[in-house]
């Protein structure tokens, strides 16, 4: 493991319009972001704004229709080790144990056979897994299939991670004890991180930097960057500046989240929805 920080993403001017039936979607436009070397960065926005292409943009699944996309100053081609990715869906294999599902991620970048167990063990220990080793991944719970696919995922030793809200499907005790290991396996690996969720507090509790992106077209709303101390603690997530931007990272998204429900609900407000309702509520209008 080096000790210099890794993985600088660059996109310049992207913009990415799927082929559909009657026409092209444009996804993204004109979108430009950074990812300095070591960077916890993420990504929020109302449904389908284009997170996930963006991160799939640069996990390599994704081509840009125009722009540009650089991790390290080269052109992305496709997918490749040096990016790991992490989806809401578990991706193990069912068939192999822990350890060996780990194993496979070594066996990509190339580490010897007789080198990979012990490897394994190691990144396993790091996220509090070994005793689980032998166990087969549906014999976990939900918090530790998702440890196990970021193990795997950092096995093969990537510049930057890619994560696609991989704490959605978790519960929020769950998700809390996921972030402190998240970012404790940041720290140790000094790898730059690109991070979707649509929970504001997690994004603040995690990142250096979150980039808001507005309603389809997903252009870049807000580049904001979080003034919170490392390391963070439970603590801080009560405190002033943490609050300040909850509510103002809230507002942004609700404006975006309106435009992108249509103008029905931008121009009635939440309470008017243009229906006549009289006194007695919705029940003299049923
Ligand atoms: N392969 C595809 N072909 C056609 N349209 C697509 C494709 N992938 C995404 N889209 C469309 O592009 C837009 C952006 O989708 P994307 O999945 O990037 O949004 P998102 O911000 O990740 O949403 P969510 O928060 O719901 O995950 C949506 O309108 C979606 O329907
Ligand atoms: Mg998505």
């Amino acid at each position: 493991m080096s000790t210099e920080a890794r993985g600088c993403i660059t996109i310049r001017n992207a913009a990415v319009v799927f082929d559909a039936e009657g026409g092209g979607i444009e996804a993204v436009r004109g979108v430009s972001m950074d990812v300095e070397p070591g960077q916890f960065v993420s990504l929020i926005g109302p449904s389908g704004c284009g997170k996930s292409t963006l991160l799939n943009m640069v996990a390599g699944f994704v081509h840009p229709s125009d722009g540009k996309v650089l991790v390290d100053g080269e052109p992305i081609r496709g997918p490749g080790s040096d990016r790991g990715v992490v989806f809401q869906q578990y991706s193990l294999f069912p068939w192999l144990s822990v350890r060996k599902n780990v194993e496979f991620g070594l066996k990509m970048r190339g580490v010897s056979a007789a080198d990979r167990e012990p490897a394994a063990r190691t990144l396993l220990g790091l996220a509090g897994l070994l005793a689980f080793e032998n166990h087969y991944p549906d014999q976990l719970s939900g918090g530790m299939k998702q440890r196990v696919g970021i193990v795997r995922a950092l096995a093969t030793n990537p510049q930057v991670l890619l994560m696609d809200e991989p704490f959605g499907a978790l519960d929020s005790q769950t998700r809390v004890v996921m972030q402190e290991i998240l970012t404790n396996m940041w720290q140790q690996f000094r790898i730059s991180v690109l991070f979707i969720t649509h929970d504001i507090e997690e994004a603040i509790f995690l990142s250096d930097k979150i980039y808001v992106m507005t309603a389809r077209p997903g252009r870049i709303k807000a580049e904001i960057t979080v003034p919170l101390a490392r390391p963070r603690t439970a603590e801080m997530t009560s405190s002033l500046p943490f609050m300040d931007m909850v509510h103002r990272l809230k507002a942004l998204i609700r404006e975006e989240s309106l435009a992108a429900m249509g103008t029905e609900l931008r121009e009635g407000g939440l309470t008017g929805f243009s229906m006549p309702v009289g006194p007695e509520g919705v029940s003299n209008v049923l």
